[in-house]
């Protein structure tokens, strides 16, 4: 971590960290991302719509297009060009069903109803209201996650968008959540909960019992350093088992649901 922040200290970043270390944070870990992308280490990039074309599960079809809400700017972490990578990748793949681990404020759940077709499932996962999470032996918590359980407004995107009757909430623990009732269903997962080693593990082997044949896995905020390296490291420790890709110039990562499903009958 110390050797991570030496690589990006410079005139500006310590500028900006006699005034606030928190925005010093954030723009080493961005030159840091940007310059492993550029460098070439860590996943390769790949265009996840580009490939659902190319496995013939959809196509770049002239007279559709993506959708977003107009509230755009939420806490919930998800950049501009994340958002429209989810909403393009839902319109091109057509997923029948979709499971979403992290529902925060819904703004990602409503693009994901936005793009789908009109029949398509759209389940999102988050913890019972209420829940107090810390971070102890037995509680893996990083403390922007502690940050978010506290702030979440549960799904008010979809609420003010007057879309409810399009989504099915689940409130569990993804801990504690028993994926088998899913097995082999889900199109497109998408993996933005609790950001710890242990849960983004945990959800990701949960995900993979739940993956059709078809489709794609998605994982939120890969490339991190400090807090979210031992994300970073565990998807770079999978990309040893299954070919995993990074969407170029963001933190989304990817990988076909065979690939992932792979994983399940490993466990
Ligand atoms: C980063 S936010 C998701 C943001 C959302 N995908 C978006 O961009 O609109 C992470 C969410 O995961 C939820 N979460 C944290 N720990 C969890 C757990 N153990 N099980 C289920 N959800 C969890 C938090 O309550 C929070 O709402």
């Amino acid at each position: 971590m110390i050797a991570d922040a030496l690589k990006s200290v410079n005139f500006i970043s310590t500028r900006l960290a006699l005034r606030d270390l928190e925005l010093a944070r954030a723009f080493m870990s961005r030159c840091l991302q940007m310059y492993d992308e550029l460098a070439g280490r860590g996943l390769a990039g790949k265009d996840p719509v580009e490939f659902i074309v190319e496995q013939g599960w959809g196509e770049f079809a002239n007279h559709e297009r993506v959708e977003l809400p107009t509230r755009l700017s939420d806490n919930g972490g998800t950049r501009l060009e994340e958002l429209l990578y989810l909403a393009n990748v839902t319109k091109v793949l057509k997923p029948k069903t979709i499971f979403e681990i992290g529902t925060y404020n819904g703004r990602t759940t409503s693009i994901f109803i936005m793009n789908a077709p009109p029949d398509a499932t759209v389940i999102t996962l988050d913890l019972p209201a209420a829940t107090e999470v810390r971070s102890d032996s037995a509680n893996d918590y990083i403390d922007t996650d502690i940050n978010l359980v506290k702030r979440r407004k549960l799904a008010r995107y979809v609420y003010e968008l007057g879309m409810e009757s399009r989504y099915r909430q689940i409130l569990c623990d993804s801990m504690e959540f028993d994926p088998t009732p899913y097995s082999g269903t889900i199109e497109l997962g998408f993996i933005d909960g609790a950001h710890s080693y242990e849960y983004v593990k945990n959800d990701t082997e949960k995900v993979a019992v739940m993956m059709a044949e078809r489709g794609l896995v998605m994982w939120h905020d890969y490339g991190g350093k400090g807090r979210f390296k031992p994300l970073s490291d565990y998807l770079e420790s999978l990309a040893k088992k299954i070919p995993l890709y990074r969407v170029p110039e963001t933190s989304l990562a990817w990988a076909a649901a065979k690939d992932v499903r792979r994983l399940a009958a490993q466990l």
